[in-house]
């Protein structure tokens, strides 16, 4: 068996607010292989966002360990977790989190300057994955300049023009009305076969839920089957 692309082992996570302690996650544990299209489910604060964060080493868990590319994400320093989540990793939020001063191509460039690419050695990789989520033509457009629909195809594209081992989204198509929603989510199991990406899919829509290999529900703070 090949090494998962991500692994979770014994997330613990609280919150403390107002006196008041709420232990969002028990023990979690999770493995994702290579390719594999992962669906969360579960009610409203029922601490998806926050295992997404904890999976993206964006916050500690209170005990357990996140393993990224091979690596203990939970014991690397600030540096080094920046490093591996560029490496490994990309992200689609609900809301897009495009930089609004930006157009669509130097935003998806984005990932590739933090990696240290010069833009014109980025250029090339940054157009042609604008060019396959339907955007080629959208290149000098800023996000306001957008339609709601192809804004989260540009938060897609620069969330795979690195080819990450992995993609997390946090209901990338919470805000999308169902036509825009369903070519999303194509585009997105499309480019996962197509560069053989990981998805970790957090959805309140049970169809796209039953299109991906395996979907995992979120009560009480573990994930059952
Ligand atoms: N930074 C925080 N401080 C305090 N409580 C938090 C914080 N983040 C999340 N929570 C609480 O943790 C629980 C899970 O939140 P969240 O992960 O956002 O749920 P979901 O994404 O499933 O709706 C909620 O009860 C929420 O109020
Ligand atoms: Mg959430």
């Amino acid at each position: 068996m090949n090494e998962p692309v991500l692994r979770a082992l014994g997330l613990c996570k609280a919150f403390e607010q107002g006196g008041v302690r709420i232990e969002v996650l028990r023990n979690l544990s999770l493995e994702i292989q290579a390719g594999e299209r992962v669906a969360i489910f579960g009610r409203s604060g029922s601490g998806k966002s926050t295992l997404l964060h904890l999976l993206a080493g964006l916050d500690d868990p209170d005990a357990g360990e996140v393993w990224v590319g091979g690596a203990r994400c939970s014991a690397a320093g600030v540096g080094e977790r920046a490093r591996l989540r560029n490496r490994h990793m990309g992200f689609v939020y609900q809301m897009h989190h495009l930089l609004p001063e930006f157009s669509a191509l130097e935003n998806v460039l984005m990932p590739l300057r933090l990696r240290g690419l010069t833009r014109r050695a980025a250029e090339p990789e940054a157009m042609a994955m604008l060019g396959a989520v339907g955007l080629g033509r959208r290149l000098a457009h800023r996000p306001a300049e957008l339609s709601g629909g192809e804004r989260q195809r540009v938060a897609v594209a620069r969330a795979l023009v690195g080819k990450p081992d992995i993609v997390l989204a946090d209901e990338p198509t919470g805000n999308l009305d169902q036509d825009n929603a369903q070519q999303v989510f194509d585009l997105m199991q499309t480019l996962s076969d197509e560069f053989a990406v990981a998805l970790v899919l957090v959805t309140h829509d049970q169809g796209v839920a039953t299109a991906m290999h395996r979907t995992l529900r979120l009560d009480g703070g573990v994930l059952s089957p």
